[in-house]
């Protein structure tokens, strides 16, 4: 491995502010105590090793352990970037919401609150999920999210929005969302997206770049970016990161292990033609929308697969031929 330093750059947000280009990711499926403390250690660590950014959601249920990493690691609050985001079933009451992930992260205020996903669900404890067009749409939980931007929460945004779905929620938007987090990785690289947020000031932020905890997972090990991975003297999933940052994307890396945590902030600096193969590889390699096989979120509604009631059409992930759109 070459010798290489702490990435600390960062990319302007349009509430004037800004956000760093790599963070660390929170999700790990379930959370007993001992992985807990072991999630509570790691953020600790991330932060002193140079990480400012710390992704969560309210669906992970680790934000009151990302909350007790922040005060025990001695970093100081002003210096880190929280994102949280809140799940379907308060899309009726952002607002709610807001002070369940303030109380849980037992912080002051949120950096970005996010709607984690377009689809809403009825509220708890139903939780039935609703059709796109049915209330809480997107257009009205953003009318009550743009309320919530202030001292308690200083930028909102949206995840897993599509050109589609920010087109419809911006018709009406009087702030535009500072964030747009979404899977971004070489098989799902979103060429049209990235450029599209970026032309109307809305910050990409990319999950599962490293190609998530699955099993079949060809972003570590495909011979396309072990390749490059070889010739800049990093491993694979440093690659597929410095790739999404040259892009202009904030990466938020999720691991477990020190050396890795270390590891996927420290990013090389990829060629023209690197990243044109990276670019092109969702061609030479596969294509491959992870959230497609998040089956527990699946199910048939009116005859057709959804997941929690959207079509891949009622996203704008593709047209209804099948043809990507992003
Ligand atoms: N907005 C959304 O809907 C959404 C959806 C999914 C995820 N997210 C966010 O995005 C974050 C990142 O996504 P993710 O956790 O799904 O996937 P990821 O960060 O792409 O990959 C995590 C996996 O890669 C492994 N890993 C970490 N560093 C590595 C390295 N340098 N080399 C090889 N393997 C490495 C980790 O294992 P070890 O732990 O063993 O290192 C873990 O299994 C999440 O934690 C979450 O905060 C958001």
């Amino acid at each position: 491995m070459t010798d290489r330093t702490v990435c600390t750059k960062t990319f302007p947000l349009n509430n004037g502010r800004s956000m760093p280009a790599v963070g660390l990711g929170t999700w790990q499926g379930g959370v007993g105590t001992k992985d807990a403390e072991a999630l509570e250690a790691s953020i600790i660590d991330a932060l002193r090793s140079g990480y400012r950014l710390i992704d969560t959601a309210q669906s992970y249920g680790v934000e009151a352990v990302v909350g007790r990493a922040i005060r025990n690691s001695g970093v100081p609050r002003s210096e880190i970037t929280v994102v949280t985001k809140f799940w379907a079933n308060w899309h009726h009451d952002p607002a709610a919401s807001l002070q369940v992930s303030l109380d849980a992260l037992d912080i002051d205020y949120v950096d970005v609150f996010l709607m984690h996903w377009p689809f809403a669900t009825t509220p708890a404890p139903e939780m039935r999920p609703l059709r796109k067009n049915e209330s809480p749409t997107i257009v009205e939980t953003w009318k009550l999210m743009e309320k919530l931007v202030g001292p308690r929460c200083r930028a909102i945004g949206v995840s897993n929005f599509t050109q589609k779905t920010l087109e419809e929620i911006m018709a009406e938007a009087t702030v535009v969302p500072a964030v747009n987090q979404i899977e971004l990785h070489a098989m799902n690289p979103n060429l049209k997206l990235v450029p599209y947020c970026q032309s109307k000031g809305i910050h990409v932020m990319g999950w599962s770049t490293m190609g998530g905890s699955g099993a079949d997972n060809p972003i570590l090990t495909h011979e396309l970016f072990k390749g490059i991975a070889q010739k800049h003297g990093c491993s694979t999933g440093v690659v597929s990161l410095s790739w999404a940052v040259q892009r202009g994307v904030t990466v938020i890396p999720k691991s477990s292990s020190k050396a890795r945590i270390e590891e996927n902030i420290k990013l090389v600096t990829l060629d023209d033609e690197d990243m044109a193969k990276m670019n092109d590889a969702q061609n030479t390699v596969k294509r491959f929308r992870i959230a497609d096989h998040i089956t527990r979120l699946w199910m048939e509604m009116d005859g057709k697969p959804t997941l929690q009631g959207w079509t891949r059409v009622d996203f704008g992930w593709e047209d209804e031929q099948g043809n990507w759109l992003t």
